[in-house]
């Protein structure tokens, strides 16, 4: 078929989910404690309706079923993770066989369906007996994450062939240490920046355990980002300034030593200034040299805007913020329900960044999507969800991507956020994003009209 946008050969069509926001079941089969199982059992008017982590979209009970709706819907590929508190419970390290049984069925399920694991290490979810020894702050707990990485890797490494160390690594100190909407709740950047660091360190020693064993030897391990194009509010000097600062601390911080293997050095100078260097050993520089990603995953909402301080900001604690404010360009699209702005174009700017600056590294869209409050006003007399602004949005992006391959660029897949509505944090089940909805009474699975669309284009390769 002669389509307009056509992709890739064997190009994937997928989703993305994560453990956390998924499996439900915080509480059975030895679990052990997360932050977010915690956090809810202490506050849980902090949580959209109240809705914790153990009531998630029952993945856990429900994955077969769930991955033959994966094929219904045209996946060909599916990212998800592991949850460290299931798998490892405790300080022993020891493993939860159960874990293990759940995660294998998950895996070879997948595979039987001819959907393509891809299993992420760590999605915010740090273990409440890591995050009681000072989670991401401390290096013992860095060398507990690699022990469970490695762990992962030889229970699980035949059979899954796409591994991810961390995703989206910038909002735990971002949401955790600099604001207080995720735990531990702590506004201090000079510990926001050890976390940062911390991450970095624990990712690069992981890519370099799983490298050495026999079962990396037909796979490949990466690191998921949310990049997003910084802009500056305009061509002014200071503006420039404020805008390339945000995109060093929230987009270089963790790409360039990701794919590169060093810290930009104006990133490492801005932070001696501010007396807010993290603490790190000799031997760590060489570490991340020499361990860089071999592929990477692109998480794209929307994009950052930045301009200079109009006002000078009085802290007591460093925070990057003192070098910018965020700018609203009046002619934005938005999400309305995410305060997000709708910018496709963004899509086309990180292709020609990772081309032009990262090596033309081989890539994939690993979350992409629209959340939006109240669908069910949008069900159909069928009980559908007829969510044509979401495929509108994908429509538009995918466009974008398109046109980046066209000009070169590595990228090998899309991955929708998300398949089955799922738990979004502090948000629960507030927006939806998936191709397929939740009835989160009855846990009735129904395929949205995206998901219908979805599925042509993945069987086409692309759309007119
Ligand atoms: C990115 C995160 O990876 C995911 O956990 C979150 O739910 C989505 N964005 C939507 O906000």
């Amino acid at each position: 078929m002669k389509l307009n946008y056509k992709f890739p050969e064997n190009f994937l069509w997928g989703a993305a989910s994560s453990g956390p926001q998924s499996e439900g079941a915080a509480n059975i089969d030895g679990k052990g404690e997360s932050i977010w199982d915690y956090w809810y059992s202490t506050n849980p008017e902090l949580f959209f309706n109240e809705v914790g982590p153990s009531d998630t979209s029952t993945f856990y009970k429900n994955y077969k079923e769930d991955i033959k709706l994966m094929k219904k819907v045209g996946l060909n590929s599916f990212r998800t993770s592991i949850q460290w508190s299931r798998l490892m419970p405790d300080k022993t390290s020891k493993v939860n066989f159960e874990a293990v049984k759940f995660y294998n069925n998950v895996i070879d399920e997948m595979l039987s369906n001819g959907i393509l694991p891809i299993m992420n290490l760590h999605h915010f979810d740090m273990p409440m007996w890591a995050q009681k020894l000072g989670g991401w702050e401390s290096r013992e707990v860095v060398n507990y994450y690699v022990q469970y990485a490695k762990a992962c890797f030889r229970l699980f490494g035949d059979r899954v062939k796409f591994w991810t160390t961390f995703n989206e690594p910038v909002v735990t100190p971002e949401m955790g240490y600099l604001g207080d909407w995720h735990y531990p709740c702590i506004v201090d950047g000079k510990r926001a920046v050890q976390v940062a660091y911390h991450e970095i360190l624990a990712s690069a020693i992981a890519i370099s355990e799983y490298h050495k064993m026999d079962c990396s030897k037909d796979g490949s391990i990466g690191i998921i980002l949310n990049l997003m194009p910084t802009y500056p509010k305009d061509y002014e000097k200071e503006n420039v300034k404020a805008a390339n600062i945000q995109d060093l601390f929230y987009n270089r911080a963790f790409l360039d030593p990701s794919v590169l293997g060093e810290y930009p050095q104006e990133l490492i100078d801005l932070l001696k200034e501010n007396g807010a260097l993290p603490k790190y050993e000799q031997k760590d520089i060489e570490t991340i040299k020499k361990n860089t990603v071999d592929f990477l995953g692109v998480n794209y909402y929307c994009p950052r805007r930045a301009q200079a301080r109009t006002e000078k900001l009085d802290v007591d604690v460093f925070t990057p913020e003192i070098y910018f404010e965020n700018y609203v360009w009046p002619m934005a699209k938005m999400n309305k329900y995410r305060g997000w702005e709708i910018y496709e174009e963004g899509v086309y700017d990180i292709c020609d960044n990772i081309m032009k600056n990262y090596g033309n590294i081989p890539f994939f869209i690993s979350e992409n999507g629209m959340g939006v409050e109240g669908e069910e006003r949008f069900i159909n007399e069928k009980g559908q969800v007829e969510d044509l602004y979401r495929i509108d949005f994908v429509k538009d992006h995918l466009k974008s991507l398109h046109k980046g391959i066209e000009a070169g660029a590595n990228c090998f897949g899309y991955h929708m956020w998300t398949f089955i509505d799922n738990w979004s944090w502090r948000n629960a089940y507030k927006n939806r994003y998936g191709f397929v909805s939740l009835d989160l009474k009855t846990q009735k699975r129904t395929i949205k009209k995206s998901g219908e669309w979805f599925k042509k284009v993945s069987k086409n390769n692309g759309f007119n």
